[in-house]
Order: structure tokens, then C-alpha cells, then sequence
């Protein structure tokens, strides 16, 4: 009997942001596969499976939660933030389109989670109020050359760039390499947001003007977004709000 699999979102960390049909997914699974970090944020559940894997091995991971759920298990498959964002779903469609015909007879489910950008917007005021566009800057599954050229339209583009995987140990460099190019379209003053650990209790959020943002401490657990020319900060009681409205006029750039 052929059984199931479901990618879950879990939202970008706090409990209360992971939605309903994400909990309820998850206690229906007989079987949870996943990254440790985020395979121990859900709850444990008697007779529930846990099977862990190591963050980069997500092909393998996807291909494993297949081969489990073609023996009959209900398998929840789970992913921070968005499974579609940088994440889970888009590698088990992979792993299903290069594997085992039998892997298309599984009932797939995708349940959406709130992604990082998406937290990280609503913690400053309203940033991603007007265009905007979603670049990872990580250089691990596409050439660095590809990730400039996207970087190049959306600057000239004048959108608000949200960027996940700005930084890692591995990778310290792009995120300023990045910034050197938006900052030939975009004024100094720019706001750029750098949301680190949202909704975690060792989340850090701060704003800097592009000028100065430069060379400002980031890891692979933050989101970085960077204003169009119509981002603007506003000092109200509860201190800076960044926000794009919602008319745009055409930008030199
Ligand atoms: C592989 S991507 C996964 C994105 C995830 N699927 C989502 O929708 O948020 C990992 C990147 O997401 C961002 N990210 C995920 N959770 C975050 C959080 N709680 N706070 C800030 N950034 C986060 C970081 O840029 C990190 O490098």
C-alpha cells in the first residue's frame, strides 16, 4: 500500500507562527524526516519516527521520505519557513522527476509556512509594501555569475531585494559584493534591514542606511532587504518603521 508524504512548513521559528495545518499535519505522520535543528522543533509524539539528516543533504533526504512512504508510511517532511522558498518541496519534485516511477503514485501535500522575508517584514512595519523581488546568494546550487546577473536586474529594476543565504563561514563575501553593486543604484540613504534569528529568542533586528551597511555581521540565520528607492523610515513611539508605499514613480537608476 502506497502512503503519503507531506512538506510542512514550519514557519521562521516561534511556535505561535507555525499554522494549524502545519500541527495537524504533523500529528497525523507516522513518520518525521528532517534537519536535527528543525526536526527538534516539533514536538515529540509516542510512536511517532524520527529520522535526522544532515542540512545539506536535501536530494537524499527528499529520496529517503519517498522510499518510506512508498512502503505505506504517512511521512511529514519538514522545511523552516516556506517548504516552496529554498527548501524542502521544490527537492522532493526533483527527487520525483529523476527517481523511481512508482514515486508519482504518492499523495503529495505541500503546507505553506510563513516565510523568513515574510517574518522579517512584519517586524520592521511594511518594507515588501510595493515590488519587490527574492534572490538567494548562495552560490552552492547556481554560478555566482547567475546570482550577479539577477542581482543586476533587480537593482536596475528598482525593486526591494529580499535576500536569503546572505552569509555563511563558507561564503563571507558575497553579501558585501552584493551590496557594492545595489549601492550604484541606489541612494546611500536607503534603508537595509538585517533580520537575524526572527521570532527566535536571540533575534536581532537592525536597520542601517546602505552607506553603512557594509561589512555589518551576518549569518546563514539572517534575512537581509534592501529598500527600493521609495523605502523610507518613519520615527514613531515604538522607534523605526521601514515601509514601501504603495505608488511607485519611475527612479533614475
Ligand atoms: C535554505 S533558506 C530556507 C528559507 C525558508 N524556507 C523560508 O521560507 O524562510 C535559509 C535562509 O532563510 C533565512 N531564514 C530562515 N529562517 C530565518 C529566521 N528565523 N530569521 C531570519 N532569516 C531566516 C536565512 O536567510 C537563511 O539563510
Amino acid at each position: 500500500m502506497t502512503g503519503s508524504l507531506t512538506i510542512v512548513g514550519l514557519g521562521p521559528g516561534a511556535p505561535e507562527l507555525m499554522t494549524p495545518a502545519a500541527s495537524q499535519a504533523l500529528a497525523q505522520a507516522t513518520d518525521l524526516v528532517g534537519y536535527e535543528t528543525y526536526v527538534n522543533r516539533v514536538p515529540e509524539r509516542e510512536g511517532q519516527k524520527r529520522h535526522i539528516s544532515d542540512n545539506r543533504e536535501e536530494l537524499m533526504r527528499a529520496r529517503d521520505a519517498l522510499e518510506l512512504a512508498e512502503t505505506g508510511a504517512r511521512v511529514a517532511i519538514v522545511s523552516s519557513g516556506d517548504p516552496g522558498v529554498f527548501a524542502m518541496a521544490a527537492a522532493v519534485y526533483e527527487a520525483i522527476e529523476d527517481g523511481e516511477p512508482a514515486w508519482r503514485q504518492i499523495e503529495i501535500t505541500v503546507i505553506p509556512g510563513i516565510s523568513a522575508m515574510l517574518a522579517a517584514a512584519a517586524r520592521v512595519g511594511a518594507p515588501l509594501g510595493h515590488d519587490f523581488c527574492v534572490i538567494s546568494l548562495s552560490d552552492n546550487l547556481k554560478p555566482w555569475e547567475l546570482v550577479v546577473k539577477r542581482l543586476e536586474a533587480a537593482a536596475a529594476g528598482d525593486f526591494v531585494i529580499a535576500l536569503y543565504n546572505p552569509a555563511s563561514k563558507a561564503r563571507p563575501w558575497q553579501l558585501r559584493h552584493a551590496l557594492d553593486l545595489i549601492s550604484q543604484h541606489r541612494p546611500g540613504k536607503t534603508p537595509v534591514i538585517f533580520a537575524q534569528a526572527v521570532s527566535r529568542p536571540e533575534e536581532r533586528i537592525e536597520v542601517l542606511p546602505l552607506e553603512e551597511a557594509h561589512g555589518f555581521p551576518t549569518d546563514m540565520r539572517t534575512l537581509v532587504m534592501i529598500g527600493s528607492s521609495a523605502t523610507r523610515t518613519l520615527q514613531t513611539a515604538q522607534g523605526t518603521i521601514v515601509y514601501t508605499p504603495r505608488h511607485a514613480e519611475l527612479a533614475d537608476s
